[in-house]
């Protein structure tokens, strides 16, 4: 019999968290139905969305592409159609009353059930559907993703117990939950072996980790970071998204402490004004961020922060506003990721009137964008004539014929260099900028 291999097809939107899984559901279609990735929807055998409800816009991103792919099922009936990730959470069974042809609908936490949902599928004739939260099986079930380059990301916890008052997370990726420390260090250990110099520890909410190990110690995330750090071939750490609330002063000092931990910080703050912070139901004021900030910059003075902001929250106004700008100024941000407001179903704020006007809200996101990126300039080109350390992951995307890596402080350096520097760490003096991304040449092998 002719045997083809099957090809799959997978559509990312959102979050590090979704890349992540999205690698993971590869990896173990690979292992349990020998399939093979393809970029081309048009190619596949199955399609999965991994998608995205945090904004109204990453949702409606996804019903344009799902219609594509319904236009392919019409002319090929054999191929599969799967939903994961937080639309899928969300809307459950309603996902399958709007798209009657999607196949397989499942989330965040029930990821590793695919294989035998498309088994079922195929066996019962009719869709499938799981959008439970049982928790930690789904690590415990998972083969290791595949790796190409020396970075990777490791998931370290699921979910949020916050409750922000306007987001979804903690409605479609559960409550909060961390992994076991042994479980994350056996990851990280085996990624060294295949050429890992650098992780990035992956959470909605990383410094809310804590975990009970057999040994009876606790650990907290300013502990496993200590961890992390001590495992040997591990050059530099990173983590995303931490809160402001358990911001702990063992967290602080681990930054003083810890050389391996990169110098940059993305901390969301959301709002500068005090008023919008308890309307957010964030649990800190703008004082509470700028203390941390400040002990940060203390324990690591070259410290660089992003932060994330909503513009038009309900009832914000000007003054509002103009309490974000401030901050912004009095922290120094270098760059930003800034979101309009929209209502999400489910969530409380969606029963507050979305008042603040569209115009509004673009302009906000213009004034602010405007200040952060600016700042974010001035210390890219503060950054022309040094020497830095970067870890070189791969080609250069414009340009084949360089290479690319990160600097401590997450910016792109783009330079000519031959092939064997991939996956090793070398001083590049940086020689000009176009914004966030930078130029430079060798200067030296580490
Ligand atoms: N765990 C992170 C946030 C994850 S969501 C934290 O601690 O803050 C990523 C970002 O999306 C948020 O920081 C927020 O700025 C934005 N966001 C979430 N819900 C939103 C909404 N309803 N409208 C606009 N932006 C939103
Ligand atoms: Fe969302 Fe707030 Fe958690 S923004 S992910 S509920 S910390």
């Amino acid at each position: 019999m002719n045997h083809v291999v099957k090809k799959v097809h997978i559509k990312t939107f959102g979050c590090q968290m979704n890349v992540y899984d999205s690698d993971k559901m590869v990896a173990l279609l690979q292992q349990t139905h020998a399939m093979e990735p393809t970029e081309d929807m048009t190619h596949a055998d199955l399609i999965i969305f991994n998608t995205c409800s945090i904004r109204e816009k990453a949702e409606e991103k996804f019903f344009s592409e799902l219609g594509r792919a319904h236009e392919l099922k019409e002319a090929n009936p054999g191929l599969l159609i799967a939903v994961g990730g937080c639309v899928a959470s969300q809307e459950g069974d309603a996902l399958l009353a709007r798209a009657p042809f999607v196949d397989m609908v499942f989330g965040p936490q029930t990821l590793h059930r695919l294989p035998q949902m498309m088994e079922e599928r195929k066996r019962l004739g009719r869709h499938q559907i799981d959008v439970s939260f049982p928790e930690i099986e789904k690590f415990d079930a998972l083969p290791a993703a595949r790796v190409e380059g020396p970075t990777a990301f490791v998931s370290i916890m699921e979910g949020c117990s916050k409750y922000c008052s306007f987001c979804v997370v903690p409605y479609t990726r559960g409550e909060e939950f961390s992994r076991p420390a042994h479980a994350v260090l056996a990851e990280i250990a085996e990624l060294t072996h295949r050429g890992i110099r650098e992780v990035t520890l992956l959470g909605q909410n990383v410094n809310a980790y804590l975990q009970l190990e057999d040994s009876g110690e606790d650990v907290d995330f300013a502990r496993l970071l200590e961890q992390v750090c001590a495992l040997e071939g591990i050059e530099r750490v990173r983590y995303t998204t931490s809160h402001p609330l358990e911001f702990t002063p063992a967290l602080v000092a681990a930054h003083g402490a810890l050389p391996k931990l990169a110098g940059q910080v993305h901390l969301p703050v959301q709002s500068g004004s005090d008023r919008i912070l308890a309307a957010m139901k964030r649990g800190y004021t703008a004082a509470d961020y700028r203390r941390i900030i400040d002990d940060l910059r203390q324990a690591r003075p070259d410290i660089s922060l992003t932060s994330d902001f909503i513009v038009g929250f309900p009832g914000e106004t000007e003054d509002d506003f103009q309490d974000t700008l401030d901050l912004i100024e009095a922290v120094n941000f270098d760059g930003s990721f800034a979101f309009s407001y929209s209502p999400r179903p489910g969530t409380p704020a969606a029963d507050l009137p979305d008042d603040v006007p569209e115009e509004i809200k673009r302009q906000r996101l213009q004034r602010l964008l405007a200040l952060t990126d600016a700042r974010a300039a001035q210390v890219s080109a503060a950054m022309v004539g040094t020497r830095q350390r970067i870890l070189v992951d791969g080609h250069a995307r414009r340009n084949q014929q360089e290479l690319r890596g990160r600097t401590d402080n997450n910016r792109v350096v783009n330079f000519p260099g031959g092939e064997r520097l991939i996956g090793h760490f070398v001083e590049v003096l940086i020689t000009s900028t176009a914004h966030y991304t930078l130029r430079g040449e060798l200067a030296d092998v580490l």
